[in-house]
């Protein structure tokens, strides 16, 4: 047997790789390995939690941002953007139509807009609460103080999504010129603290990363145990700096996707819009690897285009009735 196959076999029975053992599987994993470590992803996600696939409602509520991400089409540099806020009243009217959708999770998401702030959020959280006091509300706002973190997780947030975006520090500082790589630490460990159930996650592909960073990743993933696991490719913009960059590949993310099945086996896995943007068949195949989350966009159709993070982002004309039943014909096409 290969080298490679005793590894993912290792990875199947013990839920644990070294750094070294990651580095080299992404290193040298062939065609023929990727279909094994797929299955082995996809029974793995089948042992924890079945054929089930959760759905989330993402409201992109706002595509103002202070930060100036090198990768991000809404970076606060791009004039080019035609930039949005929803009130209070539209945040909660998209709630209304989610939950009608038989949504049961609202993801809040938004560039970093210090419009709203604590005392607008912690009313806002409020009234979605009191409406639907079944629902979990996911915030995915970015970095804010860790007292106004305590103030919305004590309003009723339940959730909270930051990816990590790359766990390399000289890569993070690179593509954040306006961030720090351990004040995004910090902002991670303070939600966990705090009782928030915590996202983190990366984008794969980006302009200078290595197979080495993307093992640091993984094993940034297995200290934190984060309760979700954001991965997508990335996904160059024309009006940023890295418009004329290669992007990340299909198959480079499925094997991250897997491989984080495989050693934070009990997380939350989303098939991720960058994935659907990438391939038609992406999130099904995301499904396949070892994913078990979708997220379907319930913005506004109105503003949907405004917040493109990439170009070509799938869904733009839709609205969130179609998403809804276009991804539940999806999962069950793909067999879940
Ligand atoms: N390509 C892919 N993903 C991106 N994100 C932001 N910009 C891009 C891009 N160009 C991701 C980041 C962020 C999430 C909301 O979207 O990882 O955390």
């Amino acid at each position: 047997m290969s080298n490679l196959l005793n590894l993912l076999e290792k990875i199947y029975q013990t839920n644990d790789l070294t750094y070294k053992e990651i580095t080299y599987l992404l290193e040298n994993i062939t065609n023929e390995d990727r279909e094994v470590l797929y299955n082995y992803a996809l029974k793995t996600k089948q042992a924890y939690y079945g054929d089930k696939v959760y759905l989330r409602g993402l409201i992109e509520f706002s595509n103002i941002c202070r930060q100036d991400c090198l990768y991000c089409g809404i970076r606060a540099s791009n004039a080019k953007v035609e930039r949005y806020r929803l009130t209070p009243e539209e945040i909660i009217g998209c709630c209304d139509q989610g939950y009608e959708l038989g949504y049961r999770t609202f993801v809040l998401q938004s560039g970093e807009d210090l419009w709203y702030t604590e005392e607008i959020l912690v009313a806002l959280i409020q009234e979605i609460k009191k409406r639907y006091p079944e629902v979990a509300i996911t915030l995915s706002i970015g970095e804010r103080r860790v007292e106004t973190y305590q103030s919305l997780f004590a309003s009723g947030a339940d959730r909270f999504l930051m990816r990590h975006e790359t766990a390399s520090k000289e890569l993070y500082e690179t593509l954040h010129p306006t961030m720090r790589f351990d004040d995004r630490r910090a902002c991670l460990s303070a939600l966990k603290e705090i009782g928030y159930q915590v996202g983190a996650g990366f984008m794969v592909g980006l302009p200078g990363q290595t197979p080495a960073d993307l093992a640091e990743d993984l094993r940034y993933l297995m200290e934190l145990r984060p309760d979700m696991i954001g991965i997508g490719p990335f996904i160059p913009h024309s009006e940023t700096p890295l418009g004329t960059e290669k992007g990340g590949t299909i198959k480079d993310t499925l094997v991250m996707v897997a491989l984080a099945r495989l050693l934070i086996p009990e997380s939350l896995i989303p098939a991720t819009t960058a994935l659907g943007t990438l391939h038609p068949q992406g999130r099904e195949l995301a499904l396949k690897a070892g994913a078990n989350v979708v997220m379907p966009i319930i913005t506004p159709t109105s503003v949907r285009k405004q917040y493109a993070l990439y170009e070509n982002k799938i869904c733009g004309d839709d609205h969130p009735e179609d998403c809804r039943y276009c991804i539940e014909r999806r999962i069950q096409a793909a067999g879940f």
